[in-house]
């Protein structure tokens, strides 16, 4: 959500913080800025509502040969997106960008009654309150910063810049990422690592609570309340290639057909499938404590929240005598939920930096319950904070869809719900099925994404007139058909909703009629008879019902099948899924919209 960029160095400052916010553009996308100083600190302020192109339309009349600046790609908060509430913001000499929320800023600007405020955001106050212990230069910018820093209430990852101190720049951090990228003569800041690539790979992490101070050769990091931190250099493990689209017109379409390498890269090292069994090192959980296991909390948001429901499906058949629940981070941070003993959370996010994730994380800490991540962003937040996790490895997410990672993240726990079963006893008649599945699903996926995307494009043609979907299925096609309904309404704008199929007499079948479609996911197996009585239900008011199946026998009259083949069972519905990703692709390409940027979104929702 937002994103930050900053440079210091022997090279053209704008050059880097253009390409770093090109990078992090898929953050957020509603309007964007740079400034930069001149040695003599002369400052160059760019600001343009929309994207990025804008800014640099506005960049090829105001060039310069400054060295250091900062940046700010937009997803708007406080204030609509427009170039007045476009950062950076300026107080004074101070120029400050901000990722995050200020929630206290309305006192706080109440008491800044000297300053005369331009913009309708939280983060001018911020600009205005470290002015206001800057004094103009007569106290040093880091002090300044602090200050205003310990006043503040809410969320921060910020980049200061003053036109009286040209050769330094401060940043912060708390709840928002920071990653600051030590190169030759120059140190560069960014709100995720990937805007660092292609410059230096070597990073370091800012934790919260903690203050930068950045010159061309140095990085002086202490807390907010002085004590010196010693800076941990860390290699940035993603490459330049993960990042691009690769011959692909969109990183939707790209990160889809990356499933069968993503997964992969999960499994690696994880699985044997000759014998049956699974390995996780990383939740560092003893065989005595896995025993003693009884509750499973999964939380997360959005997709990650979908997965976790696939998986405790799965979870509950192999594993006795442990509940699973499943729970949305923002709902459940605030309820007053009691965790039973021998429990465990699993913490999954993709970004590893969802604000209500990462609260439901520190207050499922505090009730001293062990937590595991199931994160794919390497050394975010989440993962630093779990108490051990497992990474799924899928590389970098672009596209603000998930895709790619709901397919690792169900496979990561239902490895972990099978680690718990083998610690338990259960034996390997029972396990060896899912196992075996689990390692040819790599391969069945490369399969099915080999034949059906033609298909598929086809069908999405014939849908994309539609404003209204209705996503079906029971067992563990129901939380499939929720997240193929998220996909398709979050880049084509749909109005796509999903209901367990068994629910559907129980009032939304009233929906049914010529405005509507419905897309009904039907795994072969359990519960497949019920569901083939449901879709005669539909057909009976008139739906317009398109059916994904790997059930050889099915034949009702629906107005579309995609049938898909191969050995896999137990794992079906994420094979489904992948048409369902396809499908939203595919409607939103032939609706002309912007696929990888959904309007009002943004990739990584570092606020509440
Ligand atoms: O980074 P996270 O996995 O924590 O993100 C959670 C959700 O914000 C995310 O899955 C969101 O729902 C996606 N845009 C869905 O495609």
């Amino acid at each position: 959500m937002c994103g930050i960029v900053g440079y210091i160095g022997d090279k053209n400052a704008q050059n880097f913080l253009i390409s770093g916010l090109k990078r992090l553009e898929y953050r957020g996308y509603d309007s964007a800025g740079i400034v930069t100083l001149d040695d003599s600190g002369k400052a160059t302020l760019l600001r343009a509502k929309g994207k990025i192109a804008n800014l640099e339309e506005k960049l090829a009349k105001a060039k310069r040969e400054d060295h250091i600046g900062i940046g700010h790609t937009r997803w708007a908060t406080h204030g609509e997106p427009s170039e007045t509430n476009a950062h950076p913001h300026q107080a004074g000499p101070i120029y400050v960008v901000h990722n995050g929320i200020i929630e206290n800023y309305k006192e706080l600007k109440a008491e800044l009654t000297d300053f005369e405020f331009k913009s309708e955001t939280d983060s001018e106050v911020l600009a205005a309150l470290i002015n206001s212990f800057y004094q103009d230069g007569k106290y040093p910018l880091a002090n300044a910063v602090v200050q205003a820093l310990k006043l503040v209430k809410g969320t921060y990852g910020i980049a200061v810049v003053s036109e009286l101190a040209p050769e330094e720049m401060v940043v912060a951090r708390s709840g928002s990422p920071l990653v600051i990228g030590v190169g030759h003569d120059e140190t560069l800041v960014a709100s995720d690592a990937s805007a660092l690539l292609g410059h230096t790979k070597r990073a370091i992490y800012l934790n919260d609570g903690e203050v930068a101070v950045i010159g061309k050769n140095s990085v002086e990091i202490k807390t907010l309340n002085a004590e010196p931190v010693s800076a941990k250099v860390e290699e940035i493990e993603t490459n330049l290639a993960a990042i691009q689209k690769g011959g692909y017109d969109h990183f939707l379409l790209k990160e889809i057909m990356e499933q069968p390498e993503s997964l992969k890269e999960t499994l690696r090292g994880r699985v044997n499938a000759e014998e049956g069994t699974v390995h996780l090192g990383g939740p560092g959980l003893s065989e005595a404590e896995l025993r003693k296991i009884r509750h499973l909390v999964i939380v997360g948001c959005g997709t990650a929240y979908h997965a976790g429901l696939l998986a405790s499906y799965y979870i509950e058949r192999f594993t006795p005598e442990v509940t699973v629940e499943v729970v949305i981070a923002s709902e459940y941070r605030y309820r007053s939920a009691y965790i039973p003993e021998d429990s465990v959370a699993l913490i999954v996010s993709q970004s590893g930096e969802t604000a209500d994730t990462l609260a439901c994380l520190r207050e499922i800490k505090k009730q001293g319950v062990r937590t595991v991540g199931i994160v794919n962003a390497i050394g975010s937040t989440i993962a630093r904070e779990v108490d051990g996790g497992t990474y799924v490895h899928v590389g970098p997410e672009i596209s603000v869809a998930s895709t790619k990672a709901f397919t690792s993240q169900v496979i990561a726990m239902v490895m972990f719900g099978l680690t718990i079963a083998q610690a338990k006893g259960v034996k390997s008649a029972v396990l060896g099925p899912y196992v075996k599945e689990i390692a040819a699903l790599p391969e069945a996926i490369r399969m099915v994404l080999d034949v059906v995307p033609k298909e598929v494009q086809k069908i999405a043609k014939k849908y994309a007139k539609y404003e209204h979907a209705i996503y079906l299925g029971r067992d563990t096609a129901y939380p499939t058909a929720m997240e193929g309904a998220l996909k398709l309404k979050e880049v084509s704008y749909v109005d796509a909703n999903a209901y367990a199929f068994g629910e559907l007499k129980h009032g939304p079948l009233a929906l049914v009629d010529d405005r509507f479609f419905e897309m009904v996911l039907l795994p072969a197996g359990v519960l497949y008879d019920k569901a083939v009585s449901n879709i005669q239900e539909v057909l009976a008011r008139g739906g317009h019902v398109v059916v994904v199946t790997n059930a050889d026998g099915f034949d009702l009259p629906v107005e579309s099948v995609i049938r898909l083949g191969g050995e896999i069972e137990i794992f079906a519905p994420l094979l489904m899924n992948l048409v369902s990703q396809l499908f939203a692709y595919y409607v939103t390409v032939a609706k002309g919209l912007n696929v990888d940027q959904p309007r009002n979104l943004a990739k990584s929702v570092t606020v509440e």
